[in-house]
């Protein structure tokens, strides 16, 4: 299908609710993604943030392909071979990274619903109903995840929205002191905010959080949604500030492509009763296949240090930039923002016109995730094409 065939159809029946570029995506391996005209891009967006091991990469095809062929859905009513493994790998990570002695799994389809059962996680384990956020986080679209959520843009229209959620600012220890207390189920937070503009948070903050939850009996959810696995140059961006959080969400990356959430905590803090929650798909075997391969990939390629190096490399090139347009380049690994003085909208067209699909972060931010795969040739292409965009 050529694309003004492509966009015929979809126009004719989209809900409307995603905005689209003119553009259709039919093709993609590794950091390249093809369109159906046939050109190339650089993939700098991993499709909202989940192609950590890129496109396509082999072993997670191979995994997908063996599983679809074996059971592909089985809900959590009935333990599974694969789920069990997947489970006892990814708890080995998050026991490592997080310094957890032991650790309860809930999976789901999506972030949103990861973030959901941490809601609800936070007020049955507590008995409380008080949630603290953070002004400019992003936690989901769902009314649950889209109380936590900060954009008035995304709230107002559904209002009202879950009662008892206060945001405060970011990176303020005294505004945490102010907000924490003994109504206080959780406090949610990114350690570093993507969609709200790529904003890395401080260690004291975090370090704060931790005593301040651990003091007045609240819980500390950390959102590792877009962070996570690998891509901050660590397994998870915790490790950064040494934070051992008590419940960690995950999404995007760890299912491989597959659409999975997983809402993770401390085992001690205590299981949800029988009943209380729960998902038809949550946990289904193909996206525990494709999950386990994911955790192979990261740790065989040693994708974390690669993310390290690599977002080193593209802060540097993209700091010695020389364009008045240019406010500050931030970020962590390759979770990178580029602070513009105007709007981002008309660099994005640049960008793909010169080949690079790369993501917006707010009105002004220039937001790169490209997959941990890429390689240095393809990341100085990138810097090179925003060089020539910002001149
Ligand atoms: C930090 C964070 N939390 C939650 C979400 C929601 O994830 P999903 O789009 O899979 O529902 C996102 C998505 O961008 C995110 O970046």
């Amino acid at each position: 299908m050529n694309y003004d065939e492509i966009y015929n159809l979809e126009s004719t029946y989209a809900s409307g609710a995603v905005g689209r570029r003119p553009v259709a995506i039919v093709r993609a391996r590794g950091a390249t993604l093809w369109d159906s005209e046939g050109r190339a891009y650089i993939d700098c967006a991993s499709a909202h943030g989940w192609a950590n091991v890129g496109h396509s990469h082999p072993t997670v095809t191979a995994a997908i392909q063996a599983q679809a062929d074996t059971l592909v859905a089985q809900p959590e009513s009935a333990y599974n071979d694969v789920r069990a493994q997947w489970m006892q790998e990814l708890a080995a990570v998050l026991q490592t990274s997080l310094g957890w002695e032991t650790c309860a799994i809930h999976p789901s389809n999506s972030g949103t619903e990861a973030i959901e059962a941490a809601i609800k996680l936070a007020r049955l384990l507590t008995g409380r109903r008080g949630l603290v956020a953070a002004r400019r986080g992003f936690h989901g679209r769902t009314l649950g995840s889209l109380s936590l959520t900060w954009n008035k843009k995304y709230r107002q229209p559904f209002e009202p929205l879950v009662a008892g959620v206060e945001h405060i600012p970011y990176n303020s220890i005294e505004a945490a002191e102010a907000a924490i207390g003994d109504e206080t189920a959780a406090v949610v937070v990114e350690i570093v905010q993507g969609e709200g503009g790529v904003f890395p948070g401080e260690t004291e903050y975090f370090q704060a959080l931790r005593r301040l939850c651990t003091e007045r009996g609240a819980l500390l959810v950390v959102d590792e949604i877009q962070t996570g696995v690998g891509r901050t140059g660590r397994w998870l961006a915790c490790e950064h500030h040494r934070l051992s959080p008590d419940v960690v969400t995950l999404g995007k990356s760890i299912g491989g492509g597959v659409p999975m959430g997983v809402t993770a905590w401390r085992g001690e803090l205590g299981r949800f009763k029988a009943g209380t929650h729960g998902s038809t798909f949550g946990g289904n075997p193909l996206a525990c296949a494709a999950s386990r391969a994911v955790l192979q990939v990261m740790a065989e390629e040693r994708l974390p240090e690669r993310a390290a190096r690599l977002g080193d490399r593209l802060m540097a090139g993209l700091r010695a930039i020389p364009s008045d347009q240019v406010r500050e380049v931030r970020g962590l690994g390759l979770m990178v923002g580029v602070e513009l003085r105007g709007k981002v909208t008309p660099v994005l067209q640049a960008l793909m016109d010169r080949g690079v699909w790369a993501l917006p972060a707010g009105m002004n931010v220039l937001r790169l995730l490209p997959p941990l795969v890429i390689s240095e040739a393809e990341l100085d292409r990138v810097v090179e094409a925003v060089g020539e965009t910002l001149r």
